[in-house]
């Protein structure tokens, strides 16, 4: 195994040409490489819920084929299972298809957060929350790196939108940037150190992620102790030279040596120090080698073996939205009726880069011939609508009625078609197809036990909720889906899926409606920290589904919250216990969901945010107790007076509940924070800002106890008298005064004698 030391001889024995040679791939997909020197050329690969591996004719649209593969479900699924052991072992089977494949990178997972559910590309992306969004990466890059290899997590970063997404500058401030779109990449990249990062096309704050340095080597790097290699997107490449400088150390895909030459070039005219470009290739070289070295020639594609593992999984990601009268799950002898295309061809992956090439479909007419407890002869299908044009077919809405009304209940297999949802544009509403809508109406018309089972990659509007018994969020499930669906309507598994976004009641709702996408190539974050529930819940707004939403076939009882202390210090850990009881009859799955929400405090800040989570397995009539830790995370917000993580001191709520806007349980704690923020009162600074400091208001007392001999006390009292003001809106007038008013208002002071005041103030 190569050493660091024998990494830098290596890069010491190369040409200038040879090193400027490894910024940029060798073609599409592949790394150059040096055979002088024995270092080799290495393929990475699309990604992220499968393997997308182009032997000829490649693109990055998903427009040419790849090599047969298995489609597993995207991250909107997956992040909906909440559980971390499972895409752990997603990334283990990606991870062991890719060294099968000699594939020594995956590009991904993807995991920008999801600003708005318009965002074309969120089908790939987990969540609006940055702690669900990083503890699912994390599992995944765990999984892929455990087969030796690498990872690509990617785009970093705030590509929230696919609107022009090579040229729009995403623009917030760095409070919103750390705790939301930075904090979707941090726990993982810490915990989890991906071989690889890609960063994004767009800019952040006007400078193209390639180049910038803040993002690439301050807080990657040197924050955040990522050492593996940065790549672009494909054509992500802006400025080379400067790039480089940055900390971007691979250009993919290739560009024909003419950005190599521009390397050579600024080294030579002095612009660029070799030092840098050295560095660069190092990194690079310990990321190829690792994989290299670690070759695993025994790995085998298990086609069939997977196809089964994407079907399991994605019995544990969806979601059972609506119930109804307990309609499901359905007993084997119902008669029901299959309605809708996708019921025959589901829509299981979304288009662009992601594009698996299948090496086979299982819908759920297929699964209902296999599946043991279901019997194919209580089926009936009927199309019900086709999605090449959103066109009400009568023919087919005629079809379907009748079988629905015949039948002892009806599943619509409904939800999005591909050209509604893609990598490349973003969604103009969410709205489901007109034809659609028409359809599950006329059917819940004439039966009233209707059931529709969604395929799509965000949250759609529902104008027929009320009309229908149940709703099971699929999501893009995979390959496997139809078995999947089959399984948990019938009653083979539990549903245990939450959402890990929130669905609004409509496109107006969303709390970046009005600024979403930007104009000019300037897309404002305007609605800063509250993204996704944090905006829903602090407004105390009606959605559809809540964050953290979704129903089992058994239920859960919670019982003893307990924190092992009551007040704690911000660099202690508190310890959080709940008992979890399945009082149901059937064994299923619970995601207990920790919130936390600050009681008061001076900075804005969400009503309550998700700090932890488990799932957990519970038989019927079996309690577990479930544990969290939570550290100084949980109570900070970014403060951008210090630029760091900081905790106000106050009470907070433990709140465990069911989803973002149902609260089971709560527990107050106090924390104290044992960081001063140093103050410099200025005579601008406020009566309030400076009692509200414990120093501050010791010297304010004195000193204007001294100067003004009681004239303070003799203008409040002359106020109040005069029986206009009253003694609390004194007091709030006060708190707002900024020190050099005392000068106008109270006889004797002066700007003079308000200099030791600021002295003593500030020492
Ligand atoms: C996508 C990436 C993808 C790359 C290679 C780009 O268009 O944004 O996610 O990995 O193409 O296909």
């Amino acid at each position: 195994m190569k050493t660091e030391k024998d990494i830098k001889d290596l890069v010491s024995r190369m040409t200038l040409e040879e090193k400027a040679g490894l910024c940029s791939g060798l073609d599409f997909w592949r790394t150059k490489e040096a055979e002088r020197l024995g270092i080799p050329s290495v393929k990475v690969s699309d990604g992220p819920h499968g393997l997308r591996k182009q032997d000829e004719a490649a693109d990055h649209l998903g427009i040419n084929e790849s090599i047969k593969a298995v489609c597993f479900p995207a991250g909107c699924a997956t992040a909906s299972s909440f559980d971390r052991e499972l895409v752990r072992e997603l990334g283990e089977t990606i991870g062991e298809e890719c060294q099968a494949e000699d594939v020594s990178t995956i590009l991904g997972p993807a995991m920008n957060i999801k600003r708005s559910p318009l965002c074309g590309r969120n089908f790939e992306y987990y969540s609006e929350d940055p702690f669900v969004s990083s503890e699912m990466a994390g599992a995944f890059v765990n999984g892929v790196q455990s087969k030796n290899v690498g990872t690509s997590p990617k785009h970093f970063m705030a590509n929230n939108q696919e609107y022009h997404r090579m040229t729009s500058s995403s623009e917030m401030d760095e409070r919103t940037m750390r705790e939301i779109y930075l904090a979707s990449f941090e726990g993982m990249v810490k915990k989890e150190k991906p071989w690889t990062i890609m960063n994004s096309y767009n800019k952040l704050n006007g400078t193209y992620l390639c180049e910038n340095k803040e993002m690439l080597t301050d807080v990657l790097r040197n924050e955040w102790g990522f050492d593996g290699y940065v790549m672009t997107d494909w054509g992500a490449m802006d400025d080379r030279v400067e790039s480089l400088k940055a900390g971007c150390n691979l250009e993919m895909p290739g560009s024909g040596g003419g950005t190599d030459r521009e390397i050579v070039e600024a080294v030579k005219n002095g612009t660029l120090d070799e030092a840098v470009l050295d560095r660069s290739c190092e990194e690079f070289l310990n990321i190829v080698f690792r994989y290299v070295e670690n070759r695993d020639e025994t790995a085998v594609f298990h086609h069939e073996k997977d196809h089964e593992t994407a079907r399991r999984i994605e019995e544990e990601c969806m979601v059972l939205l609506k119930n109804e009268d307990q309609i499901l799950p359905f007993p084997a002898d119902k008669k029901v009726a299959f309605i809708g295309k996708y019921a025959e061809e589901p829509r299981y992956q979304g288009g662009g880069s992601s594009h698996i090439n299948s090496f086979k479909v299982e819908s759920a007419l297929d699964a209902a011939g296999f599946l043991e407890n279901v019997k194919k002869e209580n089926i009936v299908y009927a199309k019900g609508f086709d999605d090449a044009e959103d066109k009400a077919d009568e023919k087919l809405v005629k079809e379907a009625v009748e079988a629905a009304a015949a039948a002892d209940a009806a599943v619509i297999f409904a939800g999005l078609p591909d050209n509604f949802e893609s990598e490349g544009y973003d969604r103009k509403h969410l709205k489901m197809p007109e034809c659609q809508n028409a359809l599950i109406e006329a059917v819940a018309a004439v039966q009233p036990d209707t059931v529709v089972v969604l395929h799509n990659g965000a949250p759609v509007e529902m104008p027929w909720i009320g009309k229908v018994k149940a709703v099971l969020e699929a999501y893009l499930g995979g390959q496997a889906v139809g078995g999947a669906v089959v399984n948990i309507l019938y009653g083979n598994s539990s549903p245990s899926g939450r959402l890990a976004e929130t669905f609004p009641l409509r496109l107006q709702d969303t709390p970046c409606y009005l600024n979403y996408g930007g104009e000019h190539d300037h897309s404002v974050y305007s609605e800063g920290v509250f993204v996704g529930y944090r905006y829903y819940t602090s407004k105390e707004m009606e959605v559809l589904f809540p964050f953290g939403h979704g129903l089992s076939y058994t239920s859960f009882a919670y019982d003893n919250l307990k924190t092992d202390r009551k007040e704690l210090k911000e660099s202690e850990t508190l310890t959080v216990s709940v008992d979890v009881t399945n009082t149901g009859a059937r064994a299923g799955k619970e995601v207990v969901q920790l919130y936390v929400a600050p009681k008061g405090g001076t900075v804005i800040r969400p009503v309550r945010e998700l700090r932890a989570f488990d799932k957990i397995a519970l038989e019927p009539g079996e309690t577990k107790t479930v544990t969290f830790t939570l550290d100084k995370r949980a109570w900070a917000y970014w403060s951008t007076e210090i630029h760091d993580w900081h905790v106000e001191s106050g009470e907070y709520e433990i709140q465990i509940a069911k989803n973002a806007q149902e609260i089971l349980l709560s527990e107050p704690v106090r924390v104290e924070s044992e960081t001063v923020i140093p103050k410099v009162f200025t005579l601008n600074s406020t009566i309030g800002e400076i009692m509200a400091d414990p120093k501050g208001k010791a010297v304010f007392e004195q000193a204007v106890g001294a100067m003004s001999g009681g004239s303070a006390q003799e203008m409040k009292d002359s106020q109040e008298g005069n029986g206009v003001i009253n003694s609390e809106m004194m007091a709030a007038m006060m708190e707002a005064m900024p020190l050099r008013q005392l000068i106008s208002f109270v006889p004797g002071v002066t700007k003079e004698a308000l200099a030791p005041l600021l002295e003593a103030l500030n020492m």
